[in-house]
């Protein structure tokens, strides 16, 4: 099936009261353990590549064909999508390549260079027909950083809303107390913040730093206006804790399934988690309603 974009993939997740599930990747191997999740679960899912993780000459080429091909196959609708993008041409190196959606992440600069940035995104993806994720405020951390918090700017509402509206971006990530890796204390996320920007602004908001929080900071993040959660962390510790307690015993080509099932297991835990399950096929008729704003 064609790959979707990430306004196609979100229409109905505000109005249905679910989040659709967008998982960093970086080899065959774990965008499969996505998918096969997600076949499993008869979910929508969004297929990530993070600009960190395509540092290599042509990876981002070699990485994201890849995806694009397995989300074709796919037998749910599939978003493939560059996170964190912090410089507009690799954005575009994306788009060229088939992603259907990119992240422009212009978190760390003044809000003018972020609004300028991220709207001059959202114009060269029109000819794309891809869409554009931003975000205000800064998501401290790193991925996959065992010393993950800190960092955090939380999102000012007054500001998002217009950020939403002068940039003409589809999506909008939101800091609100998570954090990129893991988290060295309880997370405290501010829910009332959550619920005031979705007051404000009608497109459909993300939240960064999936790993590491429990299923009620998820309840209540979908309750309050979330309709796309990041994950990368738990995906990666799953596999990694396989190599390390299996190493000794098992061949490499073993050691690689078994920790593709333990990525796959993680991925339809979250989907099952996010209420995402059995939400594939109304996306997958065409003619679905157009997307819920924010009320
Ligand atoms: P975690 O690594 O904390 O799950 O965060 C993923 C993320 O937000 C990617 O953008």
């Amino acid at each position: 099936m064609p790959v979707v974009t990430l306004r196609e993939i979100l229409k109905n997740a505000g109005r249905g009261k679910y989040a659709v599930g967008m998982f960093d990747v970086h080899h065959s191997d774990m965008a499969e353990a996505v998918l096969e999740a997600a076949e499993e679960r008869k979910a929508p899912v969004i297929l990530a590549l993070a600009e960190v993780h395509a540092v290599q000459p042509g990876q981002l080429t070699a990485v994201g064909s890849m995806l694009v091909r397995a989300a074709e196959r796919a037998g749910v609708p599939a978003a493939v999508h560059l996170d964190h993008a912090v410089s507009v041409e690799t954005a575009v190196r994306a788009m060229e390549l088939g992603f259907s959606s990119v992240m422009y992440d212009g978190s760390a600069l003044s809000l003018e260079e972020n609004l300028e940035n991220t709207a001059k995104t959202v114009r060269l993806a029109g000819a794309f027909g891809a869409s554009v994720e931003a975000e205000l405020g800064h998501v401290g951390g790193e991925e996959g950083n065992s010393d993950g918090s800190g960092g955090s700017v939380y999102t000012k509402p007054e500001d998002a809303a217009y950020f939403a509206e002068m940039t003409g971006a589809d999506a909008l990530a939101v800091s609100i107390g998570t954090v990129h890796g893991r988290y060295r204390e309880k997370p405290n996320l501010n829910i009332p913040l959550l619920e005031e920007i979705h007051r404000r602004v009608s497109i459909p908001l993300v939240l960064h730093g999936g790993s590491g929080l429990s299923d009620q900071d998820f309840k209540d993040c979908i309750a309050g206006g979330i309709s796309k959660i990041n994950i990368y962390t738990e995906i990666a510790e799953a596999a990694r804790m396989v190599l390390i307690e299996d190493a000794g015993s098992l061949g490499y080509f073993d050691l690689m399934q078994k920790s593709k099932r333990a990525m796959r297991a993680v991925a339809a835990e979250k989907i099952k988690l996010f209420g995402s399950q059995g939400k594939a096929p109304a996306l997958s008729e065409p003619g679905t309603p157009p997307q819920e704003t924010g009320e």
